[in-house]
């Protein structure tokens, strides 16, 4: 059957991964991805809820749908995701020509979904056309099962080459008083180290040389097996051990994890990155806030002093790592001075980027019963204050890369556009290569590792300019990118 599908994904990087791991089970399902969604009959949505704006984006998303349904009698649309999970069927009940919903544990159940509704379609003739087949599966799982995913399928190898992700951990159990992740996520489950090693082991294989580790808070793989000794957690290790482990597998050549918590952050991975050959020299680090009372508000489990001390120890450790945070302003209660708390950390840390958001309250975390909230319009300035000041601290590191020679794993197209390439540098800048000075086109392909001399720094991205040298390192990847 020529049916085909088209995975529409908002929020972090769990769900880009986690709509890669959709389009895998829908591959092995026999269905085929469209590259938009005009040429799709099946359109899936992998929802985000971390801020407001985000939840809304689905609200609306789905009234526009109405057309894009109407426009083919055999179209399905599913939403999963976050939001799918907190809402769950009620979604179904709101938005009648919604086929199904599934939560973030239910993934593997998606391709029978999407069977159902397609059988529903079938059997619904002329009139009742939303009748059959609508199905909702949020059910929280603690097992291991959700892991045990198909290998990758031939067509599923899209897009950047070169790298991947990697599950490492599942959930949270930190309840930060701002967040919902730990209601949309579940409990915190790890995934045994053996299948992580063969999944590693299998995308080296494959050509591919950069995996990120992934995890709500992924320097806590493990901690349960050690602590509770429960059977499901079996088979983890510290994940020290678990990124040495991957340190010696023949192919891959960098290791990034993200994003780790600050109380997880021990000794052991401090000396890991000194120790291990490729463990990338950079961290994201979300602090959240520089003042100690609203990260006590925060329920972060960590004061400023104790953040500024990994920090130290890390540089100690690997003298030119670059280090990027999260920042939340307009917390409830966060005083003008709380928020002089942060920038003065920020620019003490020397952040070379970072992610910054006004506070959104979340319905049922424990910051959304908070009163003293910020004004909107003051968490605005200081939002634009604080990205004045990293914007500052991003141009000065950029320029003071300039003249490195750096390797790049080259992406893919920049969005620059006009077929310029770009791609991140180890400590994960993103480097757009300029125009050969001679003219000729830049002979390099997606998921190549090519030596690069920065030539110029912008807010957001370097320029570099391929060495001549940097031909030695084609032939090695060359037979696994396509032509
Ligand atoms: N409001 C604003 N930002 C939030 N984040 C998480 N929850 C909220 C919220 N309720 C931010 C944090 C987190 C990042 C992924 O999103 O900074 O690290
Ligand atoms: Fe949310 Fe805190 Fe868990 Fe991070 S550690 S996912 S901010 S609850």
């Amino acid at each position: 059957m020529g049916s085909r599908f088209h995975i529409r994904t908002y929020g972090c990087q769990m769900n880009v991964h986690d709509s890669e791991k959709l389009a895998n089970l829908l591959h092995h399902s026999g269905l085929r991805a469209a590259e938009t969604e005009d040429l799709a009959d099946i359109l899936v949505i992998n929802t985000c809820s971390i801020r407001d704006k985000a939840e809304n984006q689905l609200y609306s998303d789905l009234g526009a749908l109405r057309a894009w349904k109407d426009a083919g009698p055999e179209r399905i649309i599913g939403v999963g995701g976050c939001v799918a999970q907190q809402v769950g069927d009620s979604l179904l009940k709101r938005f009648h020509h919604l086929d199904f919903v599934f939560g973030t544990h239910n993934l593997r159940l998606v391709p029978s979904m999407v069977d159902a509704a397609r059988s529903g379609d079938r059997s619904r003739g002329g009139g009742g056309r939303f009748c059959a087949g609508r199905r909702a599966e949020t059910a929280e799982t603690r097992s291991l099962e959700r892991f045990d995913l198909p290998g990758l399928h031939p067509e599923s190898r899209t897009g950047e080459q070169g790298r991947a992700f990697v599950t490492v951990m599942e959930g949270c159990d930190m309840f930060c008083s701002f967040c919902i992740v730990p209601t949309t996520r579940g409990r915190e489950i790890s995934r045994p180290a053996a299948m992580i090693v063969e999944e590693v082991r299998n995308l080296a294989a494959e050509g591919v040389r950069e995996v990120t580790l992934l995890g709500q808070t992924v320097n806590a793989y493990g901690r349960h097996a050690e602590r509770r000794r429960q059977s499901e957690a079996s088979g983890t290790m510290a994940f020290p051990e678990l990124l040495a482990e991957l340190d010696s597998i023949p192919g891959i050549e960098r290791i990034r994890y993200t994003s780790p918590h600050p109380l997880f952050f021990d000794a052991g991975l401090i000396a890991a990155h000194a120790a291990l050959e490729h463990l990338c020299p950079h961290v994201h680090l979300p602090v959240q806030s520089g003042s100690d009372a609203i990260l006590a508000r925060m329920r972060r489990r960590y004061t400023r002093n104790d953040y500024l001390e990994i920090i130290q120890a890390l540089r100690k450790s690997v003298p030119d790592l670059a280090i990027t945070t999260d920042l939340i302003v307009g917390f409830p209660g966060e005083s003008e001075a709380d928020f002089m708390e942060t920038l003065d950390l920020v620019k003490r840390v020397g952040f070379v980027d970072s992610y910054s958001f006004k506070y959104s309250a979340r319905p049922g975390t424990a910051a959304a019963s908070f009163t003293d909230s910020v004004d909107s319009g003051e968490a605005q300035r200081r939002l634009e204050a604080l990205q004045a000041v990293q914007r500052e601290l991003t141009l000065t590191h950029h320029r003071g890369r300039v003249g490195e020679r750096v390797r790049v794993l080259i992406q893919g197209e920049s969005r620059r556009g006009a077929g310029q390439l770009c791609g991140r540098d180890p400590h994960h800048r993103l480097v757009n290569l300029s125009p050969q000075t001679d003219g000729s086109a830049v002979q390099v392909r997606p998921g190549e590792i090519r030596e690069v001399e920065i030539v110029e720094a912008t807010p957001h991205s370097l320029i570099g300019t391929l060495t001549p040298s940097s031909g030695e390192m084609r032939s090695t990847l060359v037979s696994t990118v396509p032509p």
